[in-house]
């Protein structure tokens, strides 16, 4: 199989311009944007010229069918709030780039995917959860984003593409190809890491309640400000945390909103989220006992109320070790010396593909470890060093 590496990389950069923006290689296209969907549309016309069938499942994810069994190839196109350029889309592209050579050559039948939401506008790989039958339709419409949307109500914009539910039997196994979006691979000058497992996450919103006030006349004994109560529920997780967790662990409170959201005022609420991964539920589950009790009692202690929003969460995944060992070969083979086997500590859209079918992934470098970022990129030569290992797995599972 040869695939076409000036091909890739142009398709690779047209797809960087829906949703172009900031310094550098940056990408704004949240799931359900326009730059969102209008990147389908142009994604769906190319996977038409490869021969392939575009179909949208009711949650806006784009797969390009083959026909017949086929291997699954893709990852996803939105991004988050501020994002690179090739988180999600690097994986959709390799897979448009793959399909289209393994055709040429005879090759295995290869269809391509681009979940929808990977990047959690409204759950945690929203889209491929909810095909995964971890999280139905009508539940994942009641999500919300960060400023109060319905995710039914964010999904009508696609409501003329949506057909139905795709059937995952028809599928023999999944390979996503992503960047690392850590630093381990560029430090040592390798090319390639091989995933042996994901890493689970547990994510919520938390929202104090107390007394919205005048910041002038109000004296600090008499306040019951939402905010110093997230300070002090902040310094005391990372405290209580300390016997539990491993340098491995990790936990971030990204978004925060407080109400009014005022110089001069108290704020009389705060609603953040809190979300934490590890490579073992359990300690996942001992991080979330801790996380309520300390957020009742700094409640309790200053007279506030306080209020958690629906759990989010994914387990931890292995790798499948066929489809794994058909990447580890591949890379021995075009990337000799210079690729390892890694966990991610990413979330991917293979933690819920798993549910149905074997996956694996594979990773190529991000420079200086940076991701979630405009600043995110990746050095040409190692994203068609990906291209080619992932082509050499794909032939040799054929
Ligand atoms: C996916 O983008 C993640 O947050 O790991
Ligand atoms: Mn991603
Ligand atoms: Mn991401």
């Amino acid at each position: 199989m040869r695939t076409n590496p000036g091909r890739f990389l142009s398709d690779l950069h047209e797809l960087r311009q829906f949703g172009a923006a900031g310094v550098g290689k940056g990408v704004v296209r949240p799931a359900y944007s326009e730059a969102d969907i209008a990147a389908r549309v142009w994604l769906a016309q190319r996977f038409k010229e490869a021969g392939l069938t575009p179909h949208y499942d009711p949650m806006g994810t784009l797969f390009g069918l083959a026909d017949g069994p086929s291997i699954l190839l893709g990852s996803h196109s939105d991004s988050q709030p501020e994002g690179g350029w090739l988180d999600g889309a690097l994986g959709v592209v390799a897979a448009l780039e793959i399909a289209r050579a393994s055709k040429n050559a005879g090759g295995p039948a290869v269809s391509v995917v681009s979940f929808q939401d990977e990047e959690g506008r409204f759950g945690v790989t929203t889209g491929s959860t909810v095909w995964s039958g971890q999280l139905a339709l009508e539940d994942a419409d009641k999500l919300t984003d960060r400023d109060g949307m319905t995710l039914a109500e964010a999904r009508s914009a696609m409501q003329p593409l949506l057909g139905a539910f795709v059937d995952p039997s028809r599928f023999t196994g999944f390979l996503e190809m992503h960047i690392e979006q850590g630093p381990w691979l560029d430090e040592a000058g390798e090319s390639v890491g091989v995933v042996t497992d994901i890493v689970g996450i547990r994510d919520m919103r938390i929202t104090y309640v107390g007394e919205q006030n005048h910041a002038g006349t109000t004296p600090m004994h008499l306040r019951r400000d939402a905010f110093q109560a997230l300070g002090t529920f902040n310094a005391e997780i990372n405290e209580r945390f300390r016997n539990v967790v491993t340098p491995q662990t990790v936990w971030t409170i990204g978004h925060v909103k407080l109400y009014p959201d005022a110089h001069s005022i108290v704020p009389g609420k705060a609603t953040f989220s809190m979300q934490w991964r590890d490579g073992d539920s359990a300690r996942l589950g001992r991080m979330e006992e801790i996380i309520r009790e300390v957020a009742e009692a700094v409640a309790r202690e200053r007279g506030l109320t306080v209020s958690f929003g629906q759990m989010l969460g994914l387990e931890p995944v292995r790798m499948d070790a066929s489809l794994r060992a058909a990447l580890e070969a591949s890379a021995e083979e075009h990337a000799d010396g210079a690729w390892r086997s890694m966990p991610s500590g990413a979330l991917h859209d293979a933690t819920n593909v798993s549910k149905h079918m074997p996956v694996a992934m594979l990773f190529v470098p991000s420079i200086n470890g940076i991701s979630h970022a405009f600043e995110e990129d990746t050095d040409e030569a190692d994203l068609i060093k990906g291209l080619e290992v992932l082509a050499g797995a794909v032939a040799r599972l054929g």
